[in-house]
C-alpha cells in the first residue's frame, strides 16, 4: 500500500478520551463533508481507545465492540463513513491491553487483522501499553505489519510507541506508514513546542510510506476535553499548525469538528499550508534558531517539489518581535543574483520582494508563514 502523502484525519482521542459513540462518528464524518474538511483533503476519521468491550468472545477469541457505545457494531459505522466517500479507522494496541485497560492485541495480531479488516477499516493506530517484558516492542510492531499485510485489505498501518527504542532507526522496515515519536501532546504551548524541539534533529527519517506523526492537532480545543489542559489561543494554534505542515507531519485533527470555530476552521483548511504539508517530496525543513530550540526565534525553510520555498518564523516570546531571515544562511549566498519573492500565507502582508534578508514583525507566540521562490536579478 502506497502512502505518498502525510495521512490526515481526525481522531477521537483528544477531545473525547472514553466518551465516544456511534453517533459521535456519525456526526463527526457528516461534519467532514459539510464544513469542507474532506474537501481541503482530510480522509480518515479515526476511532481511538475505549471502543471495545473489557474483553474478547470467550469462544472465538475475537474483539467485539461495546453494545452501549456501538449498538450496531463497527462494520455500521464504516460503512456509514465509507458511504460519505471517508475512510474508517480503529485502534489497538502491541501489548496485553490497551492504555485504557481493554484487550491488546498482544498473541492476537493476525486474527485481530482479520477482524478489522471484514469490518472495512481502513487504518490501525497501534499503541504500546502491557508490552510483555519478555518480548521486543519492535518485534510486535513487526508482527501487526505482517498481520495487515496477510489481512486481504489495505489498512494504512499507524504505529504508536512514542518514540521508544529509537523508533525512527527501524520502524520503516515493519511496514508501518506512519509512527508516533513522541509523549501524549496536551493542548497547552509548552507541550506543541516540546514535541517540535524533540523531533527537530529526527525529521530526516520521515518520508514517504513511513512519515514521522508528531501527534493528534489540538488547533481548535481552547482547553476543552480529554487533552484540554489549560488551552492555547489562536496564535499558538496558528505556530503548531504551521510546524505540523513545515514537518511534512501527518495532519490527524483533535478538536471537536463538529463545532469548531470560524478561524480553527479557516486554519487548519488553508490550502497554502496543506499545500506545505502535502509536498510530494517531503522534505525536512532547514532551521536556523537564535539560542538554539530554547530561544524565543525559529526560522524554517524546507524545499518544495515545485522549485519553490515554504519559510516559516515562529515567535517563542511573550511579547511581539522583529525576526530576520538571512538568505544566506540557507544557501543562498548574495553573490548568486538572486532575489526571494514571498508570499504571506497565513496574513494579509501580499507578495513581496527581498534582496539578501527579510524581516518581519511577529506577534508574540505567533507566526509567519510564505511561500517563496526565488527571481534572478
Ligand atoms: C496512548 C496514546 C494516545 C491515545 C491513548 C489511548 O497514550 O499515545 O494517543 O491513543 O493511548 O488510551
Amino acid at each position: 500500500m502506497l502512502v505518498n502523502r502525510p495521512p490526515m484525519g481526525w481522531n477521537t482521542w483528544n477531545t473525547f478520551g472514553w466518551n465516544i459513540s456511534d453517533k459521535l462518528v456519525r456526526e463527526s464524518a457528516d461534519a467532514f463533508v459539510d464544513l469542507g474538511f474532506k474537501k481541503a483533503g482530510y480522509e480518515y476519521i479515526v476511532v481511538d481507545d475505549c471502543w471495545s468491550k473489557k474483553v474478547r468472545n470467550a469462544e472465538n477469541f475475537r474483539l467485539e465492540a461495546d453494545p452501549d457505545k456501538f449498538p450496531e457494531g463497527m462494520k455500521a459505522v464504516a460503512d456509514y463513513v465509507h458511504g460519505k466517500g471517508l475512510k474508517f479507522g480503529m485502534y489497538s494496541c502491541a501489548g496485553q491491553r490497551t492504555c485504557g485497560d481493554f484487550p491488546g492485541s498482544f498473541d492476537h495480531e493476525f486474527l485481530d487483522a482479520e477482524t478489522f479488516a471484514s469490518w472495512g477499516v481502513d487504518f490501525l493506530k497501534y499503541d504500546f501499553c502491557y508490552k510483555p517484558a519478555f518480548i521486543e516492542g519492535q518485534l510486535l510492531y513487526r508482527r501487526m505489519g505482517m498481520a495487515l499485510r496477510a489481512c486481504g485489505r489495505d489498512i494504512l498501518y499507524s504505529a504508536c510507541n512514542w518514540g521508544s527504542d529509537n523508533v525512527w532507526q527501524w520502524i520503516r522496515s515493519t511496514g508501518a506508514h506512519m509512527y508516533r515519536s513522541t509523549g501524549d501532546i496536551f493542548d497547552t504551548p509548552e507541550s506543541y513546542r516540546k514535541i517540535a524541539a524533540s523531533q527537530l534533529d529526527k525529521l530526516g527519517a520521515s518520508a514517504n510510506n513511513c512519515f514521522n506523526d508528531v501527534d493528534m492537532l489540538t488547533v481548535g480545543m481552547y482547553g476543552k476535553g480529554n487533552v484540554g489542559s489549560k488551552g492555547c489561543t489562536d496564535a499558538d494554534y496558528r505556530s503548531q499548525f504551521a510546524l505540523w505542515c513545515l514537518f511534512s507531519a501527518p495532519l490527524m485533527l483533535g478538536c471537536d469538528i463538529r463545532s469548531i470555530n470560524e478561524q480553527s476552521l479557516k486554519l487548519v483548511t488553508n490550502p497554502d499550508l496543506i499545500r506545505i504539508d502535502q509536498d510530494a517530496e517531503a522534505r525536512p525543513p532547514m532551521c536556523q534558531t537564535e539560542n538554539g530550540w530554547d530561544g524565543t526565534k525559529h526560522i524554517l525553510m524546507k524545499h518544495l517539489d515545485d522549485g519553490r520555498y515554504a519559510l516559516g518564523l515562529f515567535n517563542f516570546e511573550e511579547h511581539d518581535q522583529e525576526i530576520s531571515v538571512t538568505y544566506s544562511d540557507f544557501g543562498l549566498p548574495a553573490s548568486a543574483g538572486y532575489d526571494v519573492s514571498c508570499r504571506d500565507v497565513l496574513g494579509d502582508d501580499g507578495e513581496k520582494v527581498y534582496r539578501e534578508y527579510m524581516r518581519a514583525k511577529v506577534p508574540a507566540h505567533d507566526c509567519k508563514v510564505y511561500i517563496c521562490t526565488l527571481v534572478k536579478r
